[in-house]
């Protein structure tokens, strides 16, 4: 194989490496990154561990106490890049309605030439005084049939270590793509070039930022951010964005949803797919623990953020979670909120943005009742509970993240990796809405779920930047990360539906949920998470066709007698505040859906029109 050497700079490649347009690839964006070296990742912990040391001797990583946080890390960021930045998330396809409505466009050549090509191209130069890092890595199980591998070229060596945590990632993915295997390119920079003798920044980035997906190509290109969803191709950008354009072409559905097995007492298992926005609770309902008067029952958790959904032969509907890790919002995260995930936490993590204790260790918002008397809040600052009583300071950002291996989780499911899928029984769609929307309703059918989906509105949170508590529509879950053109991708779900059925497959039940209904005190009505296995369970007895409901205007819901109470104290009166249909609420409601349908006017599918004049009419009726 030709292996290019370049002036100035050897490309390193092991002799291992047999793909030869792999090398060329990377030879060509090391040339215009200016790339002070390359370094091919292994995914060894040998690796792993070297770069976390160098991240610590770098000052972008604090090791935290090993006595009380074993083999774990604190990175704080700058304070211009927190979150996800949806503003500046391109999706080029050649034409601007594949993009659709609710997606940032460019055309491919015009961005090309902005980051590429053009005189002041910004990759041009960006990785200089920097080693470039060659990431390999495969979404979902290695070598089955429906991963997909990516290979992410970064100058950051943070963005390695957490991509080591969040996917199959090193040597093992090479040779799973042999000589000439496919594999999504994504190029990365912080776009933070460093001169000689220039001295590094414990967090570089940039005040500009690109996240740019080409979905013809299935190219992606990062640009100025070092966090999360923005820098961590794997998630948001592959395993989302590109995957859905992926899964429109071949028939399958790539969906920002968790996935969980549930398993009575019985012994009897069903799958659970859940879409909520970022930072809904997705982590907290994959890892509940069933509350009292569910004994017995067990709740597994198989992902908590992506869902890769393909027809298997007997026209079932399976999912596998493509990622490793979990990448969750810390904040709110505590044993009684989530047991498990702290149960997670208590080593091997790599924390982003939270507060430091005095003896090293980390703490957030609601990790304790009281918090320590003194910290070293996100920024480096000292922060004591006095300073956030005066000043409303925040010891960690409320999109602080940690970045932890799923196999710390004690509630793994079994079945987590295997490449064949869990077969789904259920499908739920959930916003956070303080008023209108009630606790639970199933859809009567395919296309009414699809409806329900479709009009999702949710109250805006920090896992973005941008105004938070502004109430938006976000269908599926997914307006920030669809791939392409939104009515099609309503289109697709209802031609799945369609093709299923014409199979005589057994789709699964879709439901609509609100955990967040509050009081005239403003305080939240229904007390969620473990609780939420009540719902859980009703809508499995309705899987069953057992569970009782009666039908409304939207589809079938609970009496209060239809779930189980046993071992929590929530009245009837309660139970009211978080169902009840106000019709004047529904009213303004459905002119929202109205606006979201012209917005969506090209190729929004009929059936989802003649949904809303049913439901209209039932309003009215
Ligand atoms: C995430 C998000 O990081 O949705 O999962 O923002
Ligand atoms: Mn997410």
């Amino acid at each position: 194989m030709n292996r290019p050497v370049m002036e100035g700079l050897r490309l390193n490649v092991p002799a291992y490496v047999k793909h030869a347009r792999l090398v060329a690839w990377v030879a060509e964006v090391a040339a215009l990154t200016e790339a002070r070296d390359v370094y091919w990742c292994d995914g060894s912990k040998e690796e792993y561990d070297r770069l976390c040391a160098q991240l610590v001797a770098a000052g972008t990583f604090k090791k935290l106490n090993p006595e009380l946080r074993p083999n774990s890390y604190l990175a704080c960021s700058s304070p211009s890049d927190v979150a996800r930045v949806e503003d500046r998330t391109f999706i080029c396809s050649e034409k601007k309605e594949e993009a659709g409505p609710t997606n940032n466009w460019m055309a491919p050549a015009e961005m090309r030439e902005l980051l590429q090509t053009g005189s002041a191209a910004l990759f041009k130069g960006a990785m200089k005084g920097r080693t470039l890092y060659v990431v390999p890595f495969s979404m979902g199980p290695l070598g089955s049939p429906i991963a997909h591998i990516g290979v992410e070229l970064s100058d950051s060596p943070y963005v390695v270590v957490n991509m080591k945590i969040m996917t199959r990632m090193g040597r093992a993915v090479l040779d799973v793509l042999g000589e000439d295997g496919v594999f999504v390119p994504c190029v990365h920079t912080v776009g933070a070039p460093l001169e000689p003798g220039q001295k590094d920044v414990a967090w570089p980035c940039n005040t500009t930022k690109y996240i740019v997906h080409y979905p013809e190509t299935r190219e992606i290109w990062s640009y100025g951010s070092g966090y999360g969803g923005n820098a961590l191709l794997g998630k948001k950008c592959l395993a989302l964005r590109i995957a859905s354009t992926m899964g429109r072409d071949q028939g399958w559905l790539a969906e920002h949803m968790l996935l969980l097995g549930v398993t009575s007492p019985e012994g009897k298992k069903h799958h659970v797919a859940a879409a909520f926005p970022s930072a809904c609770g997705k982590t907290n309902f994959a890892m509940l623990i069933p509350p009292a008067g569910f004994e017995g029952w067990k709740v597994t958790t198989i992902g908590d953020d992506i869902a890769w959904i393909k027809p298997g032969q007997d026209g079932r509907l399976y999912a596998i979670n493509p990622e490793a890790g979990y990448f969750g919002v810390a904040p709110g995260t505590n044993t009684k909120t989530n047991s498990n995930c702290m149960d997670s936490l208590q080593r091997d993590v790599i924390f982003t943005n939270v507060a430091l204790t005095d003896d090293g260790d980390v703490w957030w918002e609601g990790m304790t009742d009281t918090p320590p008397a003194h910290l070293i809040d996100w920024q480096g600052k000292d922060w004591t509970p006095k300073l956030a009583k005066e000043t409303g300071a925040k010891a960690s950002h409320p999109n602080a993240r940690f970045t932890v291996s799923a196999i710390n989780n004690p509630a793994l499911d079994a079945e987590w990796d295997n490449p064949a899928g869990v077969p789904l029984d259920a499908i739920i769609f959930g916003g956070r809405r303080s008023t209108t929307v009630p606790l639970v309703t199933e859809a009567r059918n395919w296309v009414e779920g699809v409806y329900m989906a479709a009009t999702m509105g949710s109250e805006t949170t920090a896992a973005a930047a941008g105004q938070q508590g502004v109430v938006r529509r976000d269908p599926f879950a997914m307006l920030p990360f669809m791939g392409y053109n939104m009515s099609d991708y309503f289109q697709h779900w209802l031609d799945l539906g369609k093709k299923l059925e014409a199979q005589g497959a057994k789709l699964p039940k879709i439901y609509c949920v609100n955990w967040f209904r509050k009081g005239d005190d403003g305080k939240f009505v229904w007390p969620g998470y473990g609780e939420n296995m009540r719902v859980l369970k009703w809508m499995l007895e309705r899987v069953e066709g057992r569970g009782q409901g009666v039908e409304n205007i939207f589809g079938v819901s609970p009496r209060y007698q239809d779930l189980s109470w046993k071992g929590l104290d929530f009245s009837q009166a309660q139970f009211e505040q978080v169902t009840h249909i106000d019709k004047a609420a529904w009213r303004a409601e459905l002119d929202l859906h109205a606006e979201l349908f012209t917005q969506l006017a090209y190729h929004l599918p009929a059936e989802l029109t003649a949904a809303k004049a049913k439901l209209e009419e039932r309003l009215a009726a």
